[in-house]
This record gives structure tokens, sequence and C-alpha cells, in this order.
């Protein structure tokens, strides 16, 4: 088979490294990967959300199929437009229609999804100009801190969290005021849940669903996580606390309700789920939907996949995912982000990067999320510029090997946290 996977984050570097290792995949195209997608497969200068040029893409180069990485492209309707294409209409789409992926599209069509089917999340209300005032009403009847969410995409950075009452009153007319644009002409105020969070996947074919590895994730930037939040530190896979009993509830609660509930409403869905949640006092709620893999999440979770993936994905496709096996491996796998110094606010590009085959040498995976190559010499090229993915037969073991690893590899203003997993 030919697969074009669109993306080129340290996410689409780990989907590409696993899809690659299936006998099945004849060639594997990135568009626009980056400089570690083409180790494993070919880059193709295509933006992930141009449309014409990916169909171009596609037929010219007889691709059997099409799996997307990040969510943009699902929002906008990639799967949509290869449906509704004469030419394109049999290659599958490893991804939701638009309607399915407005669960990550809209904060206030998951809520209200949520509602509707019974699914555990946090009480909200849904506010525009029109019902400011029941808004700050709302906010009078809740406790600090106080959660709002714009209600489109804003690329992570919709979501504050006020220490106090005047401060989510001001921000609240300031978000409607079109602080994050039209994302935010809707709000969703949320009651505050207090507990430890863990992001679990599943794929599914609109009908079976298979749980993938859960994971992780550690989105601030400073140690003991303090300080402003980024794309993502590192992760850790399995999570301690998510033992059977647990992930029972989260499959009989959220995850056999949601896929239930989108085939009900007739989303059309075919691909990942992830589902953000959190753990209120032993019961899973639901933060938040994706409707893609999280990253750096899949920078762990695809090292604990035995299975073709490929294989899975055409369970995906034809709607045989029941028939299909997957299996987990039994130790853990973990990632650690080295990024750009500075970030997540300013930082500079450009630097040259070194060690990443000593890295290797001592038993790391390394993904690139933000790097090029200048001059025949791989450089940084954003905030997040390397995962250093470890095994080992517990996550202690896998940390330690992945921070020894990160400090093999070099650039100028390096940064990594080594606390991962701290809280475990
Ligand atoms: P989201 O973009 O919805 O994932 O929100 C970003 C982060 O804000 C989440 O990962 C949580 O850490 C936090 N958060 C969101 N909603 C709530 C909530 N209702 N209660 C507590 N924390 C929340
Ligand atoms: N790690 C969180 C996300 O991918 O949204």
């Amino acid at each position: 088979m030919k697969l074009l996977l669109l993306g080129s984050g340290g996410r689409e570097h780990a989907l590409a490294w696993k899809i690659a290792q299936s006998p099945k995949v004849e060639k594997l195209y990135i568009a626009p990967g980056n400089a570690g997608t083409q180790e494993v497969g070919e880059n193709v200068a295509i933006k992930a959300d141009d449309f014409e040029a990916i169909k171009r893409f596609v037929l010219e180069n007889s691709i059997d199929m099409l799996v997307v990485g990040p969510e943009d492209p699902l929002v906008k309707g990639i799967y949509d437009f290869f449906r509704n294409d004469e030419a394109l209409k049999n290659i599958p789409v490893i991804g939701p229609s638009k309607a399915g992926a407005t669960l990550e599209g809209s904060k206030e069509f998951a809520k209200g999804f949520m509602q509707r089917h019974g699914i555990p999340t946090a009480g909200y209300k849904s506010i525009t100009s029109a019902n400011l005032e029941e808004g700050l009403a709302f906010l009078e009847t809740l406790q600090a801190p106080y959660v709002l969410k714009a209600d489109g995409l804003c690329a992570g950075k919709g979501v504050l969290i006020l220490p106090t009452l005047e401060e989510a009153k001001k921000e609240l007319k300031e978000m409607l005021g079109g602080m994050f644009g039209n994302a935010s002409a809707t709000v969703v105020i949320e009651e505050f849940l207090s507990g430890i969070e863990c992001s679990v996947f599943v794929l599914t074919d609109g009908k079976h669903y298979k749980i993938l590895p859960e994971a992780k994730d550690y989105k601030r930037i400073g140690e003991g996580d303090k300080g402003l939040n980024t794309g993502g530190m590192g992760s850790v896979s399995p999570v301690p606390f998510a033992d059977k009993a647990w992930m029972q509830k989260v499959e009989d609660r959220i995850i056999r309700p949601t896929v239930e509930g989108l085939a009900a409403e007739g989303l059309d869905y075919k691909g990942f789920i992830f589902f953000g949640l959190i753990n209120v006092k032993g019961d899973p709620m639901v933060i938040e939907y994706n409707v893609r893999m999280g990253d750096p999440e899949t920078e762990s979770v695809m090292l604990r996949i035995k299975s073709d993936l490929v294989d899975l994905f055409e369970g995906v496709a034809n709607g045989n995912l029941h028939e299909k096996t997957l299996e987990i491996d039994s130790r853990s796998a973990v990632c650690v982000m080295l990024v750009s110094g500075g970030y997540p606010e300013a930082y500079q590009k450009g630097f040259p990067i070194s060690g990443i085959e000593e890295a290797k040498a001592g038993g790391s995976i390394v993904f690139h999320a933000g790097t090029a190559i200048k001059d025949g010499q791989v450089v940084t090229n954003g905030g997040r510029v390397i995962a250093v993915s470890s095994y080992g037969t517990n996550k202690e073991e896998a940390l330690r090997q992945s921070f020894t690893n990160a400090g093999k590899i070099h650039f100028e203003k390096k940064y990594f946290r080594s606390d991962i997993g701290f809280d475990l």
C-alpha cells in the first residue's frame, strides 16, 4: 500500500515510524513532514490543509490511504472533501468527518454531546454577548478557580483558569469582545474539577473500537508543573492510576457512550478519539475531546503498540475493526521533550543540533518535532524540537534512559524538564 500522512510534528514522526514498520507499506509519504519523518518515508512539500494539492498528489501517486495527524484539516473537512470527490471517494481517510470533528472544533458542541449521552463532565453554561448577564450570574454560583473556554480552535490557548471572580468576569467580557477572534464569540464557563489528568485514546470504525495505551502528558514549562502552558514537555505510558477497574469505568461511562452517541447522531467517524480525562476521587470525567492523537503522548503510545497499525487502519476503513487484534507491550514507554530556550514565549530558531546518533546508540528512539535541514545539517525550527523516547521495565527505568540520552543531544539554549513522571 501507498500511504500519505498529513502533519509535521513529533506526533507525525511517531506515527510515521510506526506505520513504516508495517509489512503492508510499500511507500509512505508525509506532507509536509520534518527532518525526522524523512528517515522513515518521503516528505512532500504540501501543507496539511491544502486540499487541492493533496488531491493532485494522491491521484498522481496512486495513494491507497490518507492518515491525518493534526486536527486542522479534519475540522476543515478533509474527510468530506474525499468522500464527495468522484476521483477520491474510494480512498479511505483515517480521521473523522467535519461533523464528527466538531467534538474538538466546538467546546459548546462537545459539552452538549456529553450532556445528551450522560457522559460525566464538569457542569457548564454556554455564553455569547446576547446572554452575558446569565454568564456573570452563573460565575457567581461557582467556586474559585473559574474555567473559561473559547468555543472554537485556538491552537491550545483558548482555556483560561482564573483565581478570582473579578478576573473571571473581566476575562469573560474580553473573550466575548474578541480576545481570540471569532473563536471566543461563544465561551463555555465550566465548573473547576480537581484531580490528576490522563489521556485515553481509541481507534474507531464508527461502530467498534480498540482502546490504545493511555498516557499522561506534562503541559507546564517548569518542573513541578509550574509556569506557562506548552504544547507538552513529556509523556508517560502506562499511567499507574489507570488500572483495570478505572479503565473499565472509562470504557463503560465514557468510551462506549461516545462511540454509540456519534453513531446515534449520524456523525461519520473513522479515526482516533482522544479523551482528555481527569480522575476526580476515583471517577473519570471528561475535560475535553480531541479528534486526533495527542502530542507528546503519541511519542510514548506508539512504542507500546505491538500490532501492525496499518492493519488496524484497514479495520477502521472497512468497518471490521472488531476482527483485528491489538497487542500492547507491557513495558513502560516515556518521552522527554527538548525545547528551545525561551519557549513557550519568544525563542530563536536555526541552531545546529548534534548528538542525535549518540542518543539513539544509547537506546532511545528520537522523534523530531520542530527541526529542519539547513545546508545538510539538522537545525532547530520550532519551540518543541526533539522528543527522546525510551522503553523500560518500569517508568523509572525508561525515564532514566530518556534523561541520559537527552543529555547527549546538544543545541544552543536547549531545555528539558527532568521531572517528567514526578506525580505518578
Ligand atoms: P483543554 O484545552 O480543554 O484541554 O484545557 C486545557 C487544560 O485546562 C486542561 O488540560 C486542564 O488542565 C485544564 N482544565 C480544563 N477544563 C478544566 C476544568 N473544568 N477543571 C479543571 N481544569 C480544567
Ligand atoms: N497533549 C495534549 C494534546 O495533544 O492536545
